[in-house]
Order: C-alpha cells, then sequence, then structure tokens
C-alpha cells in the first residue's frame, strides 16, 4: 500500500509571494510539489517553463510532480527532466490515445531517470489502457477539467479511481493513484474512499493557511 502523499498545486501560488509561501511548504507535512505545465494549446490557458521549475527545485527541494499539459509531451519530457522533474506525467490524447506512442513515451521518460504517469481528462476512458498498467508509476486522473485552479470536484470520475484500484490489486501492480482538482476538506474523503493515494491541491492549499490545510488532507 502507498503512503498517502500530499502534492500542493503551485498553481494556485500567490506570485506576489513566493518566498514566503516556499518556505511555508518546506515547513509542511507535503513531500512533493505538484507542477502544472500549460501550453495555451493543449487547454487555453499558459503556465510555466523549465527554469521556474529549476528555480523553485533550488528554493523548495521536494519531489518534483510535473504535469505536463502540453500538446508535445515528447519534446518537453526532457526538457523538464533536465531541469528537476522526479516524475512526468503526460496526457493521452495528446498522443491521440494510441497505446504504442503513449509505451514509447512512457519508457523514454523512465531512460532519462524520472518515474512516468499518464493522465486523462474526464471524458477519456481510462480502461483502454489496461495494458500500459505495468508501465506506469502513478495513474492522474483528473476530477476537473484541465486549465485552471479553482472548479469544482467531479465526482464521478471516482469511478476510474476505483477501476484503477481494482486492476492494481488484480495485477499486483503498485502505481499511485493521483487525483487532481476540487481536492478540499470535503471532497478529499471521498477520493481516498475510492482508492486515491496521492491528492493534488491548489485553491484550497494557497487560499488557505499552508501548513494546516496540508495537514488537514492527511487526516
Ligand atoms: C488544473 C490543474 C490542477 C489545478 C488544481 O488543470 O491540473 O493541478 O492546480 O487546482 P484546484 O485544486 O484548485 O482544483
Ligand atoms: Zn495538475
Amino acid at each position: 500500500k502507498n503512503e498517502l502523499v500530499i502534492a500542493p498545486s503551485i498553481l494556485s501560488l500567490d506570485y506576489g509571494h513566493v518566498d514566503e509561501q516556499l518556505k511555508a511548504l518546506m515547513d509542511s507535512k507535503a513531500k512533493w510539489l505538484h507542477f502544472d505545465v500549460m501550453d495555451g494549446h493543449f487547454v487555453p490557458n499558459l503556465t510555466f517553463g523549465p527554469d521556474i521549475l529549476r528555480g523553485f527545485k533550488k528554493a523548495a527541494p521536494l519531489f518534483m510532480d510535473v504535469h505536463l499539459m502540453v500538446d508535445d509531451p515528447a519534446f518537453f519530457a526532457p526538457i523538464f527532466i533536465q531541469n528537476g522533474a522526479d516524475l512526468i506525467t503526460f496526457h493521452t490524447e495528446a498522443l491521440n490515445n494510441d497505446p504504442s506512442r503513449i509505451k514509447a513515451l512512457l519508457q523514454k521518460i523512465h531512460e532519462l531517470g524520472a518515474q512516468a504517469g499518464i493522465s486523462v481528462k474526464p471524458k477519456t476512458n481510462i480502461e483502454q489502457f489496461a495494458s500500459l498498467l505495468n508501465d506506469l508509476d502513478l495513474v492522474l486522473v483528473m476530477s476537473v477539467e484541465p486549465g485552471f485552479g479553482g472548479q469544482s470536484f467531479m465526482e464521478d470520475q471516482l469511478d476510474k479511481v476505483r477501476w484503477l484500484y481494482d486492476a492494481r490489486k488484480a495485477q499486483d501492480l503498485g502505481y499511485r493513484i493521483e487525483i487532481d482538482g476540487g481536492i478540499n476538506a470535503s471532497t478529499y474523503k471521498k477520493a481516498l474512499l475510492a482508492g486515491c493515494d496521492t491528492l493534488v491541491a491548489g485553491s484550497y492549499v494557497f487560499k488557505n493557511d499552508i501548513i494546516k490545510s496540508i495537514e488537514g488532507l492527511l487526516e
């Protein structure tokens, strides 16, 4: 059984007070930092490049959980690994949901020394990737449409979590099951009950007391 991990999403960081908040993260029980990369094409929003990742890792040396929401993850994965990504998660939709292209990118990420995961948007079926589960360190289930923080939790996405949980057990695998979007004090319990072991939380952590809200999600 995987230990529960909280991955605060710095998409919701207050960029007027970066130092203070990174310090609070270092003093908190968070071991991961969730880093959302958006290219303005795969999703209608723009975020951070590799230099920001390198700077953040220096200031807050946590496990860097990089979530690529980009059209060309095969191009960007190596660049983010060189700049401090410990785990790269990319969207299957960006590779046309093609299992052989997905498998090739997972292999490439592993060869470069990072962990590898896939993510699916709410409308994408997860069961079509059953044959890939053995190659994965993590599966990220989106519980909002990717692109923005602060949206509400889509409870129907927990069906994917339950399926992933059962498949992991049946095949004796160890991948993490991460959920991203709308996690707060009332939704996180449902995610845990369904079988998640890795919780991304953005607005809930950064719009509240950082240390206390992270502690709350571990209770
Ligand atoms: C959305 C991002 C999320 C986002 C979650 O596309 O992938 O990581 O930061 O934000 P909250 O926790 O506010 O829903
Ligand atoms: Zn994310």
